[in-house]
């Protein structure tokens, strides 16, 4: 019999990436987008994919589409926890309603699908959650203090359920991706530029630490994570963290090996000048072959 899966925020990027990976692979999917008079056209094509509404901020929303996917699948398999967006800009520049709905989000928003889809999980006495954190979870970068974070909640919940649902042959595993050419960075919250005159004293170490991407046009393309999306929902026995493009290895790595203000060093430079030549190769070298070019549209101060 033909697996089911449900995965959030499916519009573009990952999402999108991981239904088309999972339909041509013969699964039925379920797949939601915020607004589905927007997206009516999305995955016409792949008839194994239904397509729902869902905001995950909206709590009974979330209850209701879970109920209704339960409903009309008999059983599913395994649930992808991807909608998210990035907040970004300094902390002293973002205000706390931002910081709040990136919680909303990324966090509570995962808590909130977890929990519709528990009941269904445990009476099945099988299940898998595959949460998407980030690398910055391994090791969070500048200007991304409430987005990073909120991914280190995510890396907690995975944990501290993986534990929780196991006697009910439950997996919880996440994904933390380095960066990888999707739509994020033409959607984010402008945390940076709302209060001019305090921004001017960030402002030189924002736009160096953003002119790295100048640099790198081409990261890791959203395949790669489908890819390990799939391996991870059709393997019980793999990873449970799973670590996925060359940046995110090579920092992870970095910040194991290192001594800790050795680490904190070499991050404090990448806002105080722009990386060398030999930096930039190797990492283009470290996204390997398989990679896309990223859109952006981040409010650097220039306006
Ligand atoms: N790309 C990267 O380099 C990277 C790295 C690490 C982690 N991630 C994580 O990967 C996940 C997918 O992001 P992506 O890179 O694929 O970016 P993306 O292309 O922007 O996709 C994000 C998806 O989440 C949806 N979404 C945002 N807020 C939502 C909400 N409240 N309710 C329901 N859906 C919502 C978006 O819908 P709308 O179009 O309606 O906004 C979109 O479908 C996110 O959790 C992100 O944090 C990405």
């Amino acid at each position: 019999m033909n697996k089911t899966i449900f995965i959030t925020g499916t519009n573009s990027g990952f999402g999108k990436a991981t239904v088309e990976r999972f339909a041509k692979a013969g699964w039925k999917v379920a797949a939601t987008v915020r607004d589905i008079n927007k997206n009516s056209e999305l995955f016409n094509d792949l008839e194994n994919v239904s397509l729902y509404e869902l905001d995950v901020t909206n709590f009974n929303q979330v209850d209701e589409v879970a109920q209704s996917v339960i409903k009309k699948f008999g059983k599913i398999d395994v649930v992808v926890n991807n909608a998210g967006y990035c907040l970004m800009g300094p902390t002293e520049t973002s205000t706390m309603e931002q910081i709040k709905a990136q919680y909303e989000t990324n966090v509570f928003g995962v808590f909130a699908v977890t929990k519709a889809f528990i009941p269904h999980f445990r009476e099945n006495k099988d299940g898998m959650f595959i949460n998407l954190a980030s690398a910055s979870a391994q090791f969070n970068y500048p200007f991304i203090a409430a987005y990073g974070s909120s991914k280190w909640a995510v890396r907690g919940i995975t944990e501290s359920l993986g534990i929780e649902l196991a006697p009910f042959n439950i997996e919880v595993k996440a994904v933390y991706p380095g960066a990888h050419a999707t739509k994020i960075f033409t959607k984010l919250d402008d945390g940076a530029t709302l209060f001019q005159s305090i921004f001017q004293h960030y402002k030189q170490y924002y736009q160096t630490f953003l002119s790295a991407q100048q640099e790198l046009p081409n990261v890791t393309d959203p395949s790669n994570i489908a890819d390990e999306i799939y391996k991870a929902a059709t393997n019980r026995k793999g990873k449970l963290h799973i670590i996925s493009g060359g940046d995110a290895k090579m920092q992870s790595l970095m910040k194991k090996i290192l001594p800790e203000r050795a680490f904190q060093k070499m991050q404090i430079r990448s806002i105080l000048q722009p990386l060398s030549k030999m930096e930039i190769s190797f990492t283009k070298w470290l996204m390997g072959s398989n990679t896309s070019k990223l859109d952006v549209d981040v409010k650097k101060g220039n306006d």
